[in-house]
């Protein structure tokens, strides 16, 4: 598992080593990875523009801002905004109900490009670890993480969503988009998978994806007390719930129920959803073995058939095991 600093520091690697000229637009992909588009080479301006065609972003903050945050001013805190790709999209949809917009990153290279496309005046921290203590409380009324999830291992996951119940208004959303979840059969996440596996096979570092999946999103959010609102094969929308107690839930109520869109990108524009019910949590079952009992294993009668079975089997070795076992009951008289 890195730790975000290291991750930081591979970002601004990668910031630092880009050259415009090396990239063609993200457009797709396939068994082998991305695939892209040179054609639309021209949309990539600046590092970080590479990762994807901004109009699907544009579509699904638009639905999110309509439908999930409520009227009024909105307090945005994006966690991983690197270049501004996905920052300039959102601040462009919320227009003037923009209240303040806080960013808080690992990568102070790549911040410095945002800091040169975006004239709206954000509020940049940088971090080293899992980190919004400098944060005010209940002061945000939606957390945008696009394409950063999937530069967080699933214990800083655990903890960013534990700290954002802290900084969230009640009710908030946070909208994680371009995560990678397994456990829903979808090829696209598989093959980044394995591709992923075949980097570590040959000891590729650098920037690369963590996995996770759609069970154990459901369950942290359950026992954070979030309120799911969808999750699909790419990320999820959740409110901060309204907090039962200061901890996360140690034991579950009940099954963990998640509403669950195939989409890996339309889910705010279809809104098809299915709910999805995990196994009860309850106690376990009891197990039908007995338990390992301490001492000698007992000599069942399937032991006792296979030990016959042998004397007939191997010629003079009746004989030697009468004579042990005499020798052995003479022994035990003479104590
Ligand atoms: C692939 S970029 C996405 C940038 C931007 N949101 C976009 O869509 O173009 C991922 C960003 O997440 C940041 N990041 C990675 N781990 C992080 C962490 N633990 N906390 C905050 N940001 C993190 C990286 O530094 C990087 O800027």
């Amino acid at each position: 598992v890195k730790k975000p600093s290291d991750v930081g520091a591979d970002f601004d690697d990668y910031a630092r080593r880009w050259r415009k000229d090396e990239y063609g637009l993200e457009s797709g992909y396939d068994a082998r990875g991305v695939t892209r588009d040179p054609g639309r080479a021209d949309q990539v301006q600046r590092p970080g523009d590479e990762w994807g065609d901004v109009a699907p972003l544009r579509e699904a903050y638009g639905g999110l801002v309509a439908d999930f945050v409520a009227p009024g001013p909105v307090n945005v805190l994006e966690i991983g905004a690197g270049g501004g790709r996905s920052t300039a999209v959102l601040l462009d949809v919320l227009g003037d109900r923009v209240g303040e917009y806080h960013v808080v990153d690992v990568s102070p290279v790549f911040v410095e490009v945002l800091k040169e496309r975006i004239e709206f005046p954000v509020d940049v921290h940088i971090v080293t670890d899992v980190d919004l203590s400098g944060l005010p409380v209940e002061h945000f009324d939606l957390c945008l993480a696009q394409s950063s999830w999937s530069h967080i291992g699933i214990y800083d996951q655990y903890r960013y969503l534990r700290e954002l119940r802290r900084v969230l208004r009640p009710g908030a959303p946070v909208y994680v988009n371009g995560q990678f979840l397994l456990g829903v059969g979808n090829d696209w996440t598989w093959n980044r998978f394995v591709r992923r596996v075949d980097q570590i096979d040959r000891d590729i570092q650098g920037v690369f994806h963590e996995f996770t999946s759609f069970a154990a999103v459901a369950e942290m959010l359950t026992r954070l007390q979030y309120d799911i609102e969808c999750i699909n094969t790419a990320g999820f929308i959740a409110r901060r719930g309204v907090l039962l107690a200061d901890r996360s839930l140690a034991t579950l109520p009940g099954p963990i129920s998640a509403p669950f869109n195939r989409s890996p990108h339309d889910f705010l524009a279809t809104r098809v959803v299915n709910p999805v019910t995990l196994p009860d949590g309850g106690p376990a079952p009891p197990s039908p073995l007995p338990p390992a009992a301490a001492g000698p294993a007992p000599s069942g009668p399937d032991r006792g058939a296979s030990f016959r079975q042998l004397l007939k089997r191997i010629p003079g070795l009746r004989p030697l095991v009468l004579a042990a076992r005499r020798r052995r009951s003479g022994s035990g008289s003479r104590r």
